[in-house]
């Protein structure tokens, strides 16, 4: 894993689930890492694991559904590290709840984590980027960023959001050598449906078609080797990923299957 050798990545969500796997991989690839997320406590743990010196390892916890103080972040790690090379917006919380009961509160909820901080981070990392001519931003969506879905209607909004902005992005950014991933996982073994909001709080389960799902370490494997491939868009997964393609060629049908599918 030469290629993320030294390289300067900045991964949120990294206390859990994918954005964790991805910190042990890099770790692994001698990479210099800084992990944020809201809970202190998991990233001290993820920490440990990478078995990263304190020289090549930031604990940078915040909230993304707050992220005002991106610049100030950005300058925290631009004051220990002297440069930034990779973003990965991964930090994101699922939804599991009818539109009809859900409020408008808990769809700017989701807005804000899923879309918006990612918007603001980059915006946040790019001048550092820019006056590098190069950089890479790594943009976590999901199949929901491809088709809506039962109990999904705000984050497969915010997901579809990131797909306009970051398409856009990568052409007006590509000149200035920052190259632009947005990685679509379909169901991969995480916390994430025990960690989704729900129109009274969290979903507190484990759906099936997760705990049966593609590991967390496979799907950062992946990713990394897209990154290092420059590719633009990726899908990961499995049989879930059949649907993007049905919609593609076939949207009636894809209309017709979509409505068998159970939302857990
Ligand atoms: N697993 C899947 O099947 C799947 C499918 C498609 C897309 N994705 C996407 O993959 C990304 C990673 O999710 P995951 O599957 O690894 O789920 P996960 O295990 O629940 O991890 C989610 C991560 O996001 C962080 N996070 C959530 N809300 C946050 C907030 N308000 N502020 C800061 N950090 C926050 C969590 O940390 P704290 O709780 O410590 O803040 C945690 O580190 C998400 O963007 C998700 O939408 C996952």
């Amino acid at each position: 894993m030469g290629f993320f050798k030294d390289k300067v990545i900045w991964i949120t969500g990294a206390s859990s689930g994918i954005g964790e796997a991805l910190a042990l991989e890099l770790a692994k690839g001698e990479a210099r890492l800084i992990i944020s997320a809201r809970r202190e406590d998991e990233l001290k743990r993820v920490a440990a694991l990478t078995k990263l010196p304190d020289l090549d390892l930031m604990i940078l916890p915040f909230d993304l559904n707050d992220t005002s103080k991106a610049t100030a972040l950005t300058a925290n790690i631009i004051n220990k590290f002297g440069r930034i090379d990779i973003l990965v917006n991964n930090g994101g919380m699922s939804q599991r709840s009818e539109m009809e009961k859900t409020s408008i509160e808990i769809d700017r909820e989701l807005m804000e984590v899923n879309y918006f901080s990612a918007v603001n981070l980059t915006r946040a990392v790019l001048p550092y980027m820019k006056r590098q001519k190069s950089g890479n931003i790594i943009v976590i969506s999901s199949v929901a960023g491809k088709f809506g879905f039962y109990l999904r209607s705000g984050y497969s909004a915010a997901k579809h959001a990131l797909h306009g902005f970051f398409d856009s992005f990568r052409l007006e950014t590509e000149k200035d050598g920052i190259k632009t991933l947005i990685v679509c996982p379909g169901k991969i073994n995480t916390n994430i449906s025990l960690n989704a909001v729900t129109d009274k709080g969290k979903h507190g389960k484990m759906d099936v078609s997760h705990a049966n799902a593609m590991s967390a370490g496979e799907c950062a494997n992946i990713i990394l080797k897209a990154i290092q491939n420059n590719q633009e868009e990726i899908l990961i997964g499995g049989k879930e990923l059949t649907a993007v393609k049905i919609k593609r060629f076939f949207p009636k049908w894809f209309g017709k299957i979509i409505r068998k599918q159970s939302p857990f």
